[in-house]
């Protein structure tokens, strides 16, 4: 059904001035004094040795990345494996990470609730997050004694800069008694307020559990169109939208097809509806991997983050990817060069103060322990 309203800042009259809370800002900290072993230095030289220890990680990567592109990158993902294992860290990378990252440097990588749930599973004391600030928050909330690194502090998102802990607390004034789900894209502060949160890989499923007839969803307006359609829950949404999402348009979708009436689209459901109305199939970015696995495609056209195609691309050589490339400029803020320096220095810190974080950490949890 339709989504029953959506609201948004100005809707408000009473709403507080200011910044959302969520617009993140650099918070530097002295290096902490560091024990244990010393650290190999980084050498960032191609030589031999470095050609010969990371022949393996590139031919995970050898049909996405140049060889005459290699010797520049090669030094650094070494010197990186290399520092992690000294620190004992472990890094999570989301699939919008670029190639070189997701492919040769991280440990795990998958979507944000495969990254939440295996965040609360990690044993080492540093978790090193190549992805966008509400992720490395979430892993915080969910291992709160690790050390949760994130190498540029501004890797931020427009659906969690789009709504405040206060907004919520409007919602609920104007909606009495409606449960509110908070996709995962939010921080810490909009997560203490909310009931459960949810990610593109389950958010009908978190939608039914709640087993009421209105649901307050936010903050991703077209998210939360997309889970109307497939829910005879009522849905009130909030203004919010994805920078990268929002920018494809169904016209687009027309023209690859008019081009090869037998390619495949495939697409977040972030996208608008005329966008999702044109795709062949619409799922988080894990299920849209899983799908081209199953499908093997001659074509594909994959509707989100482009270093996702590359990624998936890297794995599948046989799928021949067309690439409407719209990059996601918060998480192209994580590079091999601050992942390196975020090692050595341990630093950006991502913290969370504790009594926010215990009420932030149920919606999380509840979310991660609802059985499949
Ligand atoms: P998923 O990986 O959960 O599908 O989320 C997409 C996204 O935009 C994360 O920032
Ligand atoms: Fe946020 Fe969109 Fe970037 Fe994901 S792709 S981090 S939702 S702005």
């Amino acid at each position: 059904m339709p989504i029953s309203g959506i609201y948004g800042p100005d809707d408000f009259a009473n709403r507080p001035q200011g910044q959302p809370q969520s617009q993140v800002t650099a918070t530097p900290r002295a290096t902490p004094a560091r024990t244990g072993p010393p650290l190999p230095t980084p050498s960032l030289a191609w030589t031999p040795e470095i050609a010969r220890a990371t022949a393996p990680l590139y031919e995970r990567v050898k049909h996405v990345i140049p060889p005459i592109e290699w010797p520049l990158l090669a030094p650094t993902i070494h010197a990186i494996n290399e520092l992690k294992r000294a620190r004992g860290a472990v890094i999570l990378a989301h699939n919008y990470q670029s190639p070189e990252i997701f492919h040769c440097v991280a440990d795990i990588g998958g979507d944000s609730l495969q990254l939440a749930v295996e965040a609360s599973k990690v044993k080492a004391g540093i978790i090193v997050q190549c992805g966008v600030h509400f992720m490395a928050e979430t892993s915080k909330l969910l291992n709160p004694d690790k050390t949760v690194l994130i190498p540029d502090m501004r890797a931020g998102c427009s659906l969690a800069a789009s709504i405040t802990g206060a907004d919520v607390r409007l919602l609920r004034e104007r909606f009495p008694g409606v449960p509110v789900v908070a996709y995962v894209n939010t921080s810490a502060e909009v997560k203490a307020e909310v009931d459960i949160c949810c990610t593109s890989s389950n958010a009908v499923q978190v939608v039914e559990s709640l087993g009421a007839r209105s649901v307050i969803f936010l903050p991703d307006r077209y998210l939360a169109t997309y889970v109307a359609s497939q829910t005879d829950v009522k849905i009130i949404a909030w203004k919010g939208a994805c920078e990268v999402h929002e920018r494809f348009t169904g016209q687009e979708l027309r023209a690859f097809r008019e081009a090869d009436p037998s390619v495949q689209i495939i697409a977040h459901p972030e996208c608008p509806p005329d966008v999702l109305a044109e795709a062949d199939f619409t799922g988080s970015t894990a299920h849209m991997i899983s799908w081209v696995r199953e499908k093997r495609p001659r074509r594909l056209v994959m509707i989100t983050e482009c270093s996702m195609a590359d990624n998936v691309r890297a794995e599948l050589p046989d799928v021949e990817m067309l690439r409407p490339c719209n990059l996601c400029p918060h998480m192209k803020r994580i590079t091999l060069a601050n992942i390196l320096e975020s090692l050595l220095t341990l630093r950006e810190e991502v913290t969370v103060d504790p009594a926010l974080a215990v009420r932030a950490r149920r919606s999380v949890e509840r979310m991660i322990n609802l059985k499949n």
